[in-house]
This record gives structure tokens, C-alpha cells and sequence, in this order.
């Protein structure tokens, strides 16, 4: 297949257009737009987006400058193409991960076929969207730009939407493709009602008529295939269980943990259920021991460090040489209004003993 030399695509620099995340919208009006068009018209050969679409993207990975990237649907690699470009012009060290379970037969393959400083930012997975959430956790890294293009399905999209969710640094922006299949633009719609601190930046749900379900919807960008989100600034906990997960501890005990609170003055109560699990190394030895301890506690204020310390230390009854330990913190807020959610700049930090 026919690969483009290397070149600057958009020959200026779109890194002021990247915040607040709505002035992606201006996007398609400044310079260097045109040439994202005429570059990526009727290109890469087998590419399932629209050239506006391509153009949209890789403008706005240029505006982002993404140090993760991460796509669910690899295809042809049309897009992966796109957005790499537009992360090799950034120079920022990015990556770029696709999944794909029906791809391993041809994706390798294209891959290898760019030229090496393009495919060198990719990493591709021959996995469907379950696996790759299991497997992105080791990476230990948020993710900047999501762009959801896999299984189009509504149980699919919003499963992969929650997932991404739960994963995307604060501030991050998660694209969905095919704005138009009903369960795309469904799926996005649920997903925005239980999590009122994210947004879709042009309002599309706002106008949206329950009396014209399919021909009242319409895309973030005119002309493109996409619904762009914005993700909260802080990760949100509301009155679902938000689940953090920590592993490869060798420390004996859980004391409690440490909040960092964001802006913006809350009031509540914060109730958790923690589980300290340990495990032997060699599994053989025994079963694994799970103990945990439910707390509630008052949580008020705003900008800084605030611990939760537990009346008494979760701690294993097994050798800790011959085990290895996880935590999960499930969280739910109870706002004293009823509506403010609690907002933190990261995830809550286990505070663990020897
Ligand atoms: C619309 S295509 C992706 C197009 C590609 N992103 C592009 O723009 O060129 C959808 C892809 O998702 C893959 N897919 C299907 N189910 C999936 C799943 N559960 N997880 C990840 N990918 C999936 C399909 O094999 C297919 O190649």
C-alpha cells in the first residue's frame, strides 16, 4: 500500500488551541486545516474516515499533543496513520496503542510497511477492548486522547466508555466515532447522564428531540463522524462506586489513605469499603486472604491533602516474604447539598505500613 513521505502536514503550530477543550471547535477554521484536507483526501487508501474526519483528528492531536494515545478499532491503521503523523510532528515521545482482535493478520504487517520513525510511536494489540483494559493497567499511565471505534453496539460502546472513563487523565478528551449509529449516540448519552462532569463540547445532547430519535442527532464537528468529550477536571466521585486499584505491595497493612482535593469548596461524607487482598508468589502455597474494613467519615473544604485513617489498620495474617498484596478502594460521596460532587486532582494514595 502506497505510504505518504513524512512531512508537516499542517505547517503551524494548533498547541494554543487545546484549552479550553471547546476551542477544538475552531479547529476547522485555522490555518493549516486546509492543507490536514488535502493531505489526508482519499488518504491513507484504506481508511474508513471521512477526509474532514481525518483532518479534524490530526489537527487535534497536533492541538493536544497527547503523550498517550489510545484507539479502540484498528481496521487498516487509516486513523493510527493520522494521528501518528501528527504525533511525530509533536516530537513529544507519544504513543500511540490500537486493539484489535481481528487485526493481527494485517496490522503488523502495515505497520512494518511505514516508514520506521512513524511506526516506532505505535504499539499494537491483538486484543478486543476487555482484554486491553486488563492489560493498559499495567501501563500505569493515563491516557490523554481516546478515540472509541471498535464494536459499535450499544452494550459495546458504553462498555468501552466507562472503561476509557476510568482511565483517562483529568482534563483528557475521548472521541466517538459514527456519532449516528444508534448505539453510539445512545451509549454516549447514558454514559453523559451518570456522569454529569463530563461533556460533549458542542452540546449536541442539549438540542437533541425525543420526538425525531434519529434524525435529531447530530456530530461535535460539522461534516466529521464524531462526538468529542471533554473528561472533568478532577476525577469525580459521586453517589456510584467509584473503584480504585492498587497491586505489587510487599508492605503488611493498610492504615487508611490520602485524598487530594481539587478546587471548589465541598461538604459530605465520604463513605469507602476497602479490601486488602494478599497472595502468595507461588500460588500453590495457599489461597489468597481478602480483609476489609468499611469506613464514613466527614469530609469538608478544598485544595489540598486530607487523610482518612481507619480506627485500626487492616493488616494480613500471612508472611509477608512469601506475599504480595492489592488494595481496591470503592468510594461513595454524600454531598450535604445533594448535588456537588467531590472533585480530586488524583487517585486516592493507600497509605501502607510494613
Ligand atoms: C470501524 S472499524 C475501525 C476503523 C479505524 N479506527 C479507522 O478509522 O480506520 C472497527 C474495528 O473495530 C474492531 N472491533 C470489533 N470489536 C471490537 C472490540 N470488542 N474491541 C476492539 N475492537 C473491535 C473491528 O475488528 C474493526 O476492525
Amino acid at each position: 500500500m502506497y505510504v505518504k513521505p513524512i512531512i508537516d502536514v499542517v505547517g503551524a503550530d494548533l498547541s494554543l488551541f487545546a484549552k479550553p477543550a471547546a476551542r477544538l471547535l475552531d479547529l476547522p477554521n485555522r490555518p493549516g486545516f486546509e492543507q490536514a484536507m488535502a493531505f489526508f483526501d482519499d488518504y491513507p487508501a484504506r481508511g474508513l474516515s471521512d477526509t474532514k474526519s481525518s483532518a479534524f483528528m490530526h489537527c487535534m492531536v497536533r492541538a493536544l499533543q497527547p503523550k498517550l494515545f489510545v484507539e479502540i478499532g484498528t481496521y487498516y491503521a487509516g486513523m493510527t496513520e493520522v494521528v501518528a503523523r501528527a504525533m511525530l510532528t509533536n516530537g513529544n515521545n507519544g504513543l500511540l496503542l490500537t486493539i484489535d482482535p481481528f487485526g493481527n493478520h494485517r496490522v503488523p504487517e502495515i505497520l512494518k510497511s511505514w516508514p520506521h520513525e512513524l511506526g516506532k510511536l505505535v504499539s499494537y494489540m491483538p486484543l478486543d477492548s476487555m482484554g486491553f483494559y486488563t492489560e493498559v493497567d499495567t501501563i500505569k499511565s493515563t491516557v490523554d486522547v481516546c478515540f472509541i471505534d471498535g464494536n459499535h453496539l450499544y452494550e459495546y460502546v458504553f462498555y468501552d466508555l466507562n472503561s476509557m472513563a476510568q482511565r483517562m487523565r483529568p482534563g483528557g478528551i475521548v472521541v466517538m466515532d459514527d456519532y449516528s449509529q444508534p448505539g453510539v449516540f445512545w451509549a454516549t448519552k447514558h454514559f453523559l447522564d451518570l456522569n454529569p462532569g463530563w461533556r460533549e463540547i458542542s452540546g449536541v445532547f442539549d438540542d437533541f428531540d425525543p420526538n425525531a430519535p434519529f434524525t435529531s442527532i447530530r456530530p461535535t464537528v460539522p461534516g466529521t463522524g464524531f462526538l468529542v468529550l471533554a473528561a472533568p477536571n478532577t476525577i469525580e466521585i459521586g453517589d456510584g462506586p467509584s473503584v480504585f486499584e492498587y497491586s505489587e505491595y510487599r508492605e503488611t497493612a493498610i492504615s487508611g489513605y490520602r485524598l487530594n482535593l481539587g478546587p471548589g469548596n465541598v461538604a459530605g461524607r465520604l463513605h469507602a469499603l476497602v479490601y486488602l487482598r494478599s497472595f502468595f508468589d507461588d500460588g500453590s502455597l495457599g489461597d489468597p486472604e481478602q480483609l476489609e474494613i468499611v469506613t464514613s467519615t466527614e469530609i469538608s473544604g478544598e485544595d489540598g491533602e486530607q487523610s482518612v485513617l481507619f480506627d485500626t489498620p487492616l493488616a494480613t495474617n500471612y508472611d509477608r516474604s512469601l506475599t504480595k498484596r492489592e488494595v481496591e478502594i470503592n468510594l461513595i460521596w454524600a454531598p450535604l447539598d445533594g448535588r456537588t460532587r467531590l472533585g480530586l486532582l488524583q487517585q486516592p494514595d493507600p497509605i501502607m505500613l510494613n
